[in-house]
């Protein structure tokens, strides 16, 4: 994606403001104009274009963590706060699966849909009896009937990939009834995004909906991975050189490829690189119940997802960018 000229200069120059107020260590600034803080107008433009619409943020846990920043961004819109609410009352959990929070003065919802692989998930039973998981790699999960009522969608899938089952691929991937004893899991993970690629080639109104593909976001665990002791608390400073800044996961190069052939338009928002400098961002010994900022745990860190506000907070900025450019563009079209 490219978001290299604002063809609306007023808006332009909102956002860079925004940018210099987040330059400024948030420090939000005042403008005449309605007398909020400009953050408050910013975001209230941001509920205007998405009025009526159905935004849907649909993957793994990276995306719930996507999906907490744009509702405290889009909150920050409202007047009233009480004025959205998750319409069955959930609160946010690791648990469930499925969130509709409702903007009521603006008739839009922003809702989150689990999906780990975007693909289908099953069990088989194997010969000693027990059941182990399976990943049908050639059907789309069963969570695609909730993506079809979506205007607006932003699927992700990645970190998944490479835990235990998935990352070494015995007698786990299924095409059709075939389960293949050994398979490679970036061969899986292509073939997998090809089927979800097809399934939005022919679900997908390109001229209604409007599809996102939000790309890896990286982890920054030293000493160690995310399930055998890796940590990354007492970073205070991004990393500013080295070879983790160009490091452009084959997952990532398997994205581009397939997104390249798809009928439908998806724009990529290519977050790689942005996340690779942020080892400061993460929860890291926070990450888990942590009451009143007090640490928790020292042994099982967080090093993948993101504290709040922070880095998810950049990629909804390019959602809002996307929303701005394509408004502007078929304002134009139709004077
Ligand atoms: C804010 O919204 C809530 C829920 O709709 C309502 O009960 C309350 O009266 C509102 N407060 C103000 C100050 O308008
Ligand atoms: C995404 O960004 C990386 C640099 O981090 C670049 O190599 C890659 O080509 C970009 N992908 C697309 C589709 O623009
Ligand atoms: C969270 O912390 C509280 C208070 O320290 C403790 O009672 C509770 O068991 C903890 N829960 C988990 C899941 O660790």
């Amino acid at each position: 994606m490219s978001v290299t000229r604002f063809i609306n200069p007023v808006l332009a120059l909102m956002l860079m403001k925004l940018l210099i107020a987040k330059a400024m260590g948030g420090v939000t600034l005042s403008i005449s104009n309605g007398g909020g803080s400009l953050r408050a107008v910013i975001f209230q433009d941001f509920l205007v274009r998405l009025r009526g619409k159905r935004l849907m943020l649909v993957g793994d846990s990276m995306n719930r963590n996507q999906f907490e920043s744009i509702l405290c961004l889009l909150r920050e819109g409202l007047h009233n706060k009480s004025r959205m609410h998750e319409i069955h009352g959930h609160k946010i959990t690791k648990g469930r699966g499925y969130y509709v929070f409702k903007f009521e003065d603006y008739d839009c919802t922003v809702e989150f849909v689990r999906s780990h692989f975007l693909v289908k998930e099953g069990v088989r039973i194997n010969a000693q009896g027990s059941s182990n998981p399976t990943l049908s790699i050639d059907q789309i999960d069963k969570t695609a009937k909730r993506w079809k009522r979506a205007d607006i969608l932003v699927f992700n899938t990645g970190h998944w990939w490479s835990h235990g089952k998935t990352a070494r691929g015995k007698n786990y991937y299924k095409e059709g009834d075939y389960l293949y004893p050994k398979f490679d899991a970036s061969e899986a993970y292509r073939r997998a995004l090809r089927t979800w690629a097809s399934w939005i080639d022919r679900n997908v109104n390109p001229s209604k909906q409007l599809i996102f593909y939000r790309g890896y976001s990286s982890a920054h665990f030293r000493g160690g991975d995310w399930d055998s002791g890796g940590s990354c608390n007492g970073e205070k400073e991004p990393v500013l050189s080295g070879a983790i800044l160009d490091n452009y996961p084959l997952k990532m190069k398997i994205v581009d490829e397939v997104i390249k052939e798809m009928r439908v338009p998806v724009k990529l928002l290519n977050v790689t690189r942005l996340t690779n400098f942020r080892k400061d961002g993460h929860p890291s010994i926070y990450g888990k119940n942590a009451t009143a900022g007090k640490k928790v745990s020292t042994r099982k860190q967080d090093c993948s997802h993101w504290c709040l506000p922070g880095v998810p907070d950049a990629w909804n900025e390019l959602i809002y960018a996307t929303l701005i450019i394509q408004q502007t563009k078929s304002k134009s079209k139709n004077s």
